[in-house]
């Protein structure tokens, strides 16, 4: 892939219990770097809380539990169900509570999504509570929320799901850079012709 050199940014923050929505992040970081944003894709563990958010674009995805975002009482459930003992510590919702975009940004944009059981897949999942809190916090949600699915609550995820995520963000892509009037990054094999 070409180097960039310059353009708009964007920072991914995921939650995930038993690992697919975090594959389902890196994925859709993929469609973002494919459309020119340089990516930083994070674990909202390794995220700290309440540093102002200075990427053009802020996507956030996190897995549905009790038809919203995690709370700590549904991660000690993962927990029961097989998750790995240091996801639980904090999730989406704690992370969105004391985010803010960074003042210098005008009109910052925020995508989401979520995993979700495709047999319930149609009841309310945890990207609608990411939205509302993201525009709590000052960002304004663009694009149609993203829900991709797993078979059963540890997964794996349904077959197509990883590509379908890389489409989805390459149209949240096209959607921000017309908003905030951006152009796609210019590679160094452009900057030569
Ligand atoms: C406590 C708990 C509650 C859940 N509630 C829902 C739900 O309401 N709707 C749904 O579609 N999936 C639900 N699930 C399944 C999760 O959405 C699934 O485990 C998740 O998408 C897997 O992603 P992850 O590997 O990133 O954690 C629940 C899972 C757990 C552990």
């Amino acid at each position: 892939m070409n180097a960039h050199t310059s353009g708009p940014r964007a920072l991914v923050v995921y939650e995930s219990m038993f690992g697919n929505t975090e594959r389902i992040a890196r994925a859709v970081s993929d469609g973002l770097r494919d459309s020119g944003f340089e990516v930083t894709c994070t674990d909202v563990r390794d995220t700290e809380l309440g540093v102002p958010v200075g990427a053009d674009l802020l996507v956030v995805g996190a897995p549905t539990h009790a038809f919203s975002l995690s709370r700590p009482r549904t991660r000690a459930d993962a927990l029961r169900q097989g998750a790995a003992a240091d996801h639980a510590e904090v999730g989406l919702r704690e992370w969105l509570w004391q985010s803010r975009p960074d003042p210098s940004l005008n009109a910052p944009l925020a995508a989401v999504f979520d995993t979700r059981v495709s047999r319930v897949r149609r009841l309310p999942g945890a990207a609608r509570k990411a939205a509302r809190l993201a525009r709590h916090r000052g960002f304004e949600p663009v694009g149609a929320p993203g829900a991709f699915l797993v078979e059963g609550t540890p997964g794996p995820l349904n077959a197509g799901e990883t590509v379908r995520a890389t489409h989805w963000a390459e149209s949240i892509a096209r959607t921000c850079l017309e908003r905030r009037g951006l152009a796609p990054a210019r590679t160094e094999d452009d900057a030569r012709t």
